[in-house]
């Protein structure tokens, strides 16, 4: 490994959620932060060379998206995931949320059903109440340890929602986490075949927040939902994103493939006005990191790797939890229901007794009673001076 991860970085008074953010949060900072999304690992040196760069020649006005830039995207989603897009399918948002913000005002009208698979990703919830849609679950099945998409109840819902014809019950789009965060699921080639069909048949748009999808662990592969057929790329908007990958997450930066022209006309449409372009230092940054960022992200994935199974292993010893093995994503799903206690006091047990900082599983909606989300991209040592804190406070229970 060229690039060294075991180096811990006191990261406090950098305007950092993750580290400035605790005591909002927890209501303490003295806690190791495993919660938000990003990686303690600084950055790339090719992405912070191209930001000082950029920062040396003292002109900040409006930006306008390279050439390079768009070329670098079309050439990457090839080689990782031999998918063929088009440099006109790309619209640029300030960061993924954003965008499906946007995605789901383009596709759907007030009162629209969109439909989530929960537990999920948080902001999900606010982005379709946000644009006066409402939250329609299709709840993951949880069976031996292994999440799974319900077909049968997606196609149940779908159809009713069909059938009932009433426009203020029916069901218009399915935003899909794929890799899905917080269960670790990189969706396989035939689940991902299978929504797909249902969504064509049952006329519901697929809108695809890939942001993780270059955190994978080895013997698993991230696929596009819309590389899959002519039909799914007509028919879905996928976010791709270099904030999770090469932990840029504070440039807010993201791209969305939308190989529809009408519908990629109306979501620019839907955003002109209220959303600008991303700033000239992310774009740089997003170019670099795409360009020449692979090295670092190896070794990153190597050390991730490491962690995980370092932290699974770890598990085998602390009674009443059971995290669930990622396939992706670095942030790993935690069972704590053995230990038998209400959501409010797992909570306070973590964060005053062990005092580390890991999200709440409630905050995921449906299926998240019971659990907690752990964010393992830090330094192996306070990974191991976590997991220590945790086991020694739960073998006092
Ligand atoms: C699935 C998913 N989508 C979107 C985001 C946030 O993306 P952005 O910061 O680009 O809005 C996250 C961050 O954790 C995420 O996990």
């Amino acid at each position: 490994m060229k690039y060294d991860f075991n180096k811990v970085y006191d990261r406090k008074n950098t305007s950092s959620t993750k580290w400035d953010g605790m005591k909002e949060n927890f209501g303490k900072d003295d806690l190791i932060p495993m919660w938000i999304a990003d990686m303690d690992f600084p950055v790339a040196e090719p992405i912070k060379k191209a930001i000082k760069s950029r920062a040396d020649y003292p002109f900040y006005g409006y930006s306008k998206i390279k050439n390079s830039l768009i070329n670098v995207i079309v050439k990457r989603v090839w080689d990782k995931f031999q998918w063929r897009i088009e440099k006109e399918w790309i619209v640029f948002t300030p960061g993924v949320i954003s965008g499906i913000n946007i995605a789901i005002r383009t596709v759907a009208n007030s009162g629209d059903g969109i439909v989530i698979q929960q537990p999920v990703y948080h902001l999900f919830f606010s982005s379709i109440m946000n644009s006066g849609c409402q939250i329609v679950n299709n709840p993951l099945k949880f069976d031996n340890g292994n999440y799974e998409m319900d077909f049968k109840n997606l196609t149940e819902i779908a159809e009713e929602s069909k059938e009932n014809g009433s426009k203020s019950k029916s069901i218009d789009a399915i935003l899909l986490c794929n890799p899905h965060n917080p269960i670790g699921r990189v969706w396989r080639k035939e689940e991902l075949l299978e929504l797909g069909k249902i969504a064509v048949k049952n006329d519901l748009f697929v809108i695809s927040d890939e942001i993780h999808s270059e955190i994978i662990y080895k013997g698993y592969k991230h696929q596009p939902f819309a590389s899959l057929s002519k039909e799914f790329e007509e028919n879905s908007i996928t976010s791709i994103s270099p904030s999770k990958t090469f932990n840029l997450a504070g440039l807010n930066v993201s791209s969305m493939i939308i190989p529809n022209k009408k519908i990629r006309e109306k979501f620019k449409d839907t955003m002109a006005g209220i959303v600008s372009q991303p700033n000239i230092f992310a774009l740089e940054a997003f170019e670099a990191g795409f360009k020449y960022g692979d090295p670092w992200l190896n070794d990153v994935l190597e050390y991730l790797q490491e962690n995980l199974d370092f932290m699974i292993n770890y598990f085998k010893d602390i009674k009443g939890i059971k995290p669930i093995r990622a396939e992706g994503t670095y942030l790993i799903w935690l069972d704590c229901r053995k230990l038998n206690l209400k959501q409010a006091d797992l909570k306070d047990l973590m964060i005053n007794d062990a005092k580390v900082g890991l999200e709440d599983g409630t905050i995921f909606g449906d299926g998240g009673e019971g659990f907690m989300r752990m964010n393992i991209a830090l330094p192996r040592s306070l990974l191991e001076e976590a997991l220590r804190r945790i086991k020694t406070t739960v073998d006092k229970l």
